[in-house]
């Protein structure tokens, strides 16, 4: 069988400056990119750092851009690229570079720290809790979320115009979409949605579902009929009145919780590795070619 070789180009430096480095590795039936990189760590450069763990879809660990385009490196095949052509890998442009490919995520862990926690109604009389299968269905996608953070990479009110405190961004948008269709949710987040996690930042482009490896169907299925459920209630004089006259639905209204950071620890030294509990699938599974 005649040898194949590819050229990567990968982004070597951190947040202060860096360059592009050019490497070949001999690619085989299979190969994706996180297994290209591998090769290169370990015959070429010793100190590359790219941050994985599962390689197989299900930790959200690998996420960078190749050739511009974010997407998951242990799901996605050298030969979806053209052979004749350099693969270009960059970290994640949304987040801080803490070295090479590894990106400063931890925006994101604070900003699922200010969403109101899950609050269930009692269970009924004989200690069980009752739900419509109809509207558990229609929250369980929302579940499959891997927490890459690609959406957030890609979303435009984050990576071109930095509104990370004024927007939680799409994946924190299906969290509290979530939440406020859970038939057993008492708390009622729609005036935080406005006000905290800016979901009127949002103008609907729908990159973020167009980048989201589990095919969640963030925009039509999350975010728009949130956006709905929020101008309903601001709105809507009907709902105006009724929520004057009558009072508003029985859900509580939410506040932020009271988080204290103690500071992130440096990852610099010492890339951490998270550990998943997530059954892996095959790159045949859901590698993209
Ligand atoms: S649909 Fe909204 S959340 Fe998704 S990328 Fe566009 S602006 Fe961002
Ligand atoms: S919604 Fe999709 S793209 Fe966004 S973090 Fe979850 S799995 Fe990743
Ligand atoms: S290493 Fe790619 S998702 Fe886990």
């Amino acid at each position: 069988m005649s040898e194949k070789k590819a050229t990567l180009q990968l982004y070597r430096g951190d947040n202060e400056g860096g360059e592009f480095k050019t490497y070949e590795v001999e690619t085989y039936p299979g190969m994706v990119v996180l297994d290209a990189i591998h090769e290169i760590q370990a015959k070429q450069e010793p100190g590359l750092a790219v941050r994985w763990n599962c390689k197989a879809g299900r930790c959200g660990s690998c996420s960078a851009e190749i050739n511009g385009k974010p997407k998951l490196l242990c799901m996605t095949r050298m030969t979806a690229y053209p052979d004749n052509e350099p693969i270009t890998v960059t970290p994640m442009k949304s987040f801080p570079i803490l070295k090479d490919l590894v990106t400063d995520v931890s925006h994101n862990f604070r900003m699922a720290a200010k969403i109101p926690a899950f609050a269930p109604k009692p269970k009924e009389a004989d200690g069980t809790w009752r739900m419509q299968q109809d509207d558990i269905e229609r929250i369980q996608e929302f579940r499959k979320c891997i927490e890459c953070f690609l959406c957030q990479d890609t979303c435009h009110v984050i990576r071109d115009h930095d509104k990370k405190e004024e927007f939680a961004g799409p994946r924190f948008l299906i969290a509290l979409a979530g939440l406020d269709m859970h038939p057993l949710d008492t708390l009622d987040r729609r005036e935080l949605m406005k006000t905290e996690f800016g979901i009127g930042l949002c103008n609907i482009t729908r990159c973020c579902t167009e980048v989201c490896p589990e095919h969640i169907n963030i925009t039509d299925n999350g975010i728009i009929p949130m956006k709905e459920r929020v101008a309903d209630d601001y709105f809507d004089p009907v709902r105006w009145l009724a929520r004057k006259f009558i009072g508003h639905e029985k859900k509580k209204k939410a506040s932020l919780p009271v988080i204290q950071f103690t500071g992130a620890p440096d990852f610099k030294d010492e890339m951490t590795v998270v550990t998943t509990k997530k059954k892996p699938r095959s790159a045949d599974e859901g590698a993209e070619d």
